[in-house]
């Protein structure tokens, strides 16, 4: 891990640190705004002030983005597509989504580097672990494109995995939702929140935090995940510093 999170006593207070360094997972469908399809202008524009904001603030951000505004993997095997294709689909979705918040990370006036898991070095830089890292450290805003580069896993697989690889404190998963809920909350109204989960619950309730292979990789690594709202602005800088943001799972 890089410098963790820990506990410092502040007169009787207890205050944590801010996150060193995370790893932001990003629906695809986050880029849409309230389009239908693809990606919204005003959108992933606001969402590139956020991010440079948040990185300004002294974190190490990496970045993985899912490919669902443009094309599903799922939807693909559903009408009959063979699985291992439709998930390489996917991949080259979340390829445009990363090119694409690249564009608007230095049209803000951010730095950015797109390191992808397919081979497609006329786009992108290939992903070496090293060379990821060694971008953090030079304040770099790193988007990890395609996936894990391999069919059968998905962006949130990929995003736990990158997270153990680059050393993050935490995985923070920004979808449309403000955390993690008992029951579907749009379907029913008595749904609650949870403040903070273990991995056990949220695996054994199947509360679609993350499928179980991401999940299982975050448990056995000690690696928390934070589920939080990134369609509100200002949330995301509260995630990473530690502030109380949607849901938080952990370990105990
Ligand atoms: P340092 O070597 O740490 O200074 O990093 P850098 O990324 O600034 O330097 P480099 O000269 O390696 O890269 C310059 C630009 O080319 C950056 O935007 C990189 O993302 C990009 N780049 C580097 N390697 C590749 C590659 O294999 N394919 C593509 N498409 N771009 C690359």
């Amino acid at each position: 891990m890089s410098t963790a999170a820990d506990d410092v006593v502040v007169g009787q207070q207890v205050k944590q640190h801010p996150y060193k360094r995370v790893l932001l997972k990003l629906s695809g469908e986050v880029l849409m705004g309230d389009t239908a399809f693809g990606i919204d202008a005003d959108t992933i524009s606001r969402l590139a002030v956020e991010l440079i904001e948040v990185q300004a603030s002294g974190v190490d951000l990496a970045i993985v983005i899912g490919g669902g505004n443009i094309f599903r993997g799922m939807s693909g095997t559903a009408s009959g597509m063979d699985r291992a294709s439709a998930d390489y689909m996917g991949m080259l979705a979340t390829m445009m989504n990363s090119i694409a918040l690249q564009d608007a990370i230095e049209r803000q006036g951010g730095t950015v580097r797109v390191i992808s898991a397919l081979h497609i070095k006329e786009i992108a830089e290939p992903y070496i672990r090293r060379r990821a890292v060694r971008h953090l450290e030079k304040g770099r805003i790193l988007i990890f494109a395609a996936g894990t580069g391999n069919p059968y896993f998905t962006t949130d697989t990929a995003a736990s995995l990158r997270a153990m690889e680059i050393q993050a404190d935490a995985v923070l998963k920004g979808t449309k939702v403000d955390g993690v809920y008992t029951a579907d909350p749009v379907r029913n109204p008595d749904a609650k929140k949870y403040e903070t989960l273990t991995f056990t619950e949220a695996l054994s309730k199947r509360l679609g935090v993350m499928d179980a292979t991401a999940m299982s990789l975050c448990r056995d690594n000690h690696m928390p995940i934070v589920v939080f709202d990134v369609t509100t602005p200002g949330q995301m800088l509260k995630a990473v510093s530690g502030e109380a943001v949607g849901t938080l799972v952990q370990e105990n």
